[in-house]
């Protein structure tokens, strides 16, 4: 679904969930125009509460995230500053930015998924609000990155570009595929690699942040590839990962250059897996600035 670039949601028409539900939250955050709200909401309710979850929901579908009226929303990727460009703040600023953006879709597509997927079993749900809350911790860090380097979040146009592509998921199969083995993988051959090259550009502390998102990204892998087998019903393999991807989306686009073996494997993403993965041809330009939540 390729939606021209807007700040406002399409609403749906009535959004009744009750005040204090996950489903109001997710809601409200997806659809939040307050940049407080939409960076740093309240934590959610208790996923591990059945009261907080609203009793036999409709799946709803958000078709797009709604923007604070000050940010500026493009369909071109701007170019990902060079690893050699890294000792200067405002090259920094920039890729913190891309990061911070990446990992605020990440967040607003669990939360999407929670409200699309009303029928997965509450365990899953729980899950995807859980994995909400880690996106959105990782966003803090990249904005305190941010605006240590003097910049802020807002201040570059942002591309709203896995929002055009995971919505067209039309299972929670199809979602964990694409979401999380494809992107959130892809994300810890990025992560690995910048935090290299940050740390050679003399940026310990924000390659140590680019660590600690690569390892909680691993758990997120991990509970694409956990889920992906219970809705088969069978083992995670390559085939059925790859039939699981929405069209036009290919394996190709969803690796970086040098696969992250030992985080993969972690994750739960064996050899043979890794070996298919690793023959797929690298397509520029995705995989390189991105795929990354
Ligand atoms: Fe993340
Ligand atoms: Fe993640």
């Amino acid at each position: 679904m390729m939606r021209p670039p807007s700040n406002s949601a399409a609403i749906p028409a009535p959004l009744d969930y009750a005040s204090g539900s996950i489903e109001r939250w997710c809601a409200d955050f997806v659809l939040a125009t307050d940049v407080a709200a939409k960076l740093a909401p309240r934590s959610a309710p208790d996923p591990r509460r059945a009261e907080h979850w609203t009793v036999a929901p409709r799946a709803l579908r958000l078709a797009a995230p709604s923007r604070p009226p000050t940010w500026r929303v493009t369909s071109r990727s701007p170019s990902a500053p060079r690893p050699e460009s890294l000792r200067d703040p405002a090259a920094r600023a920039r890729l913190w930015h891309t990061f911070a953006h990446h990992e605020l879709q990440a967040a607003e597509l669990f939360a999407w998924a929670v409200l699309a997927f009303a029928d997965a079993p509450r365990e899953f749900r729980a899950g995807l609000v859980r994995l909400c809350e880690e996106e959105l911790a990782h966003l803090a860090l990249y904005r305190a990155l941010l605006r240590r380097d003097g910049r802020d979040f807002g201040d570059e146009p942002v591309r709203d570009w896995f929002w055009q592509r995971v919505p067209t998921c039309a299972t929670p199969a199809s979602f964990v595929a694409l979401q999380g083995i494809g992107l959130e993988g892809a994300n810890l051959e990025h992560a690995a690699r910048y935090a290299a090259a940050f740390r050679a550009a003399g940026d310990e502390e924000g390659a140590r942040v680019l660590e600690q998102v690569e390892r909680d990204e691993i758990s997120h892998v991990a509970f694409a590839v956990r889920w992906f087998a219970r809705f088969r019903g069978a083992p995670l393999d390559y085939d059925a990962w790859r039939d699981a991807l929405p069209s036009p989306l290919t394996p190709a686009i969803l690796r970086g250059r040098e696969l992250n073996r030992a985080a993969r494997r972690t994750a739960g993403l064996d050899d043979a897996f890794l070996a298919r993965l690793e023959s797929e041809p690298l397509e520029r330009g995705v995989a390189g600035s991105e795929a990354r939540v």
